[in-house]
């Protein structure tokens, strides 16, 4: 089967590149807004198989993406071990927040796969939907990203609490991490054995720890998750999205050699290409912001990551999520750019 993500990911260079964009289902899609707005919440539409079907696709039949992400959100399971979450309009999410050993305990990984059943039927329902080349990513945050929404109860401040207690090597931190490392295994296993045909990990928020630190609590339980998915899944690839990690990338994959690792947009695109591309298939990393803009500063910007990294094995992608200020159009010009490519 022609499948050219998965090609990639497999260590193949494919020129041009495959491409496929962070956050490509949401609020920028006019589409997504009409249906959120029958919806209700955002909640409701990632536990509503059909819904979440319908809006995952919306912008692999809009733009002819190469690969489809599954329409959820990373905090699917701290909901579903039994953490209070809630969407509010236009603005993020607001957690019960979780600070004491009692509040742990109350979390169960053992509820996953119960719970977020309705995502794993809306991966087998994409999975049956999606023309034979384009790939079906699955996906979870990382322990660290996940557990600092958990401890802060929200994002936007710099997850002060979470950061603190990572520093302070707090018991409780390392509780809910433990619950995530099993909860996290099982919940990207379940979406493999309903059709992902790939995973990616995002570490949003790798970058607001470092060293030991970065190695405890982000580093070391990926490292786990990555183990058991490969004990137990023979060759699904995994990407790993370490943002805001700089050159510690190559920590990460050293340690976890994952297939794929994402760049964010600050990377040094000519150090990752030789310490990274070598050993793992690399992705990325437009500016979203210019994404937003579009027009000949954009198209620069492809080139020139292009002419850096299509050389090997390498999706293209932005260094973010898309934000939802984003022209649609803007959208198609740059998978005609990348499409059209033909090197420098
Ligand atoms: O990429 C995709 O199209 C798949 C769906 C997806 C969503 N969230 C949908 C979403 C994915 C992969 C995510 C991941 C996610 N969610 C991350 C990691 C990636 C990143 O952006 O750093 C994080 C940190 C979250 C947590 C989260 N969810 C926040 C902070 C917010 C509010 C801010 C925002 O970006 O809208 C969400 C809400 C959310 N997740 C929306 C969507 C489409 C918007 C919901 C709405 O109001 O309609």
């Amino acid at each position: 089967m022609n499948k050219p993500v998965l090609d990639v990911l497999r260590g193949a260079k494919r020129v041009p590149p495959p491409i496929w964009l962070m956050r490509q289902a949401g609020r920028y899609l006019p589409e997504y807004r009409a249906l959120r707005k029958r919806a209700g919440g955002f909640l409701q539409m990632c536990l509503d198989p059909a819904l979440a079907t319908e809006i995952t696709l919306q912008p692999v039949e809009r733009f002819g993406l190469d690969a489809a992400i599954l329409f959820s959100d990373i905090l699917i399971v701290p909901w579903a071990m039994g953490q209070d979450l809630a969407f509010e309009e236009g603005g993020g999410p607001v957690l019960a927040p979780v600070r004491s050993a009692d509040d742990a305990a109350t979390l169960r990984p053992a509820r996953v796969l119960e719970r977020a059943q309705p995502v794993f039927g809306a991966v087998s329902q994409i999975a049956l939907s999606l023309p034979d080349p384009v790939t079906l990513i699955g996906f979870a945050g990382a322990p660290w990203t996940v557990a600092a929404y958990m401890i802060e109860g929200r994002g936007g401040n710099g997850f002060p609490t979470a950061v603190e207690a990572a520093n302070a090597n707090d018991p409780v931190l390392r509780d809910v991490i433990e619950r995530l490392v099993d909860a996290t295994t099982d919940y990207l296993l379940a979406q493999i054995v309903a059709g992902a045909e790939a995973v990616q990990l995002f570490d949003s928020w790798a970058g607001l720890i470092e060293g030991d630190v970065r190695e405890r609590w982000s580093i070391g339980p990926l490292a786990r998750i990555v183990a058991r998915l490969r004990e137990e899944t023979l060759d699904v690839p995994v990407i790993l999205f370490p943002r805001g990690v700089g050159k510690d990338a190559a920590r990460y994959l050293e340690r976890i050699r994952p297939d794929g690792i994402g760049l964010d947009r600050d990377a040094d695109l000519d150090w990752a290409r030789t310490a990274l591309q070598p050993h793992a298939a690399l992705q990325g990393n437009l500016d979203p912001a210019l994404l937003v803009e579009g027009g000949p500063v954009m198209r620069e910007a492809v080139d020139r990551i292009m002419a850096t990294l299509a050389g090997g094995p390498f999706l293209f992608n932005l260094g973010h999520g898309i934000v939802p200020e984003t022209p649609p159009d803007h959208v198609a010009e740059l998978v005609a750019a990348v499409r059209h490519w033909r090197g420098s």
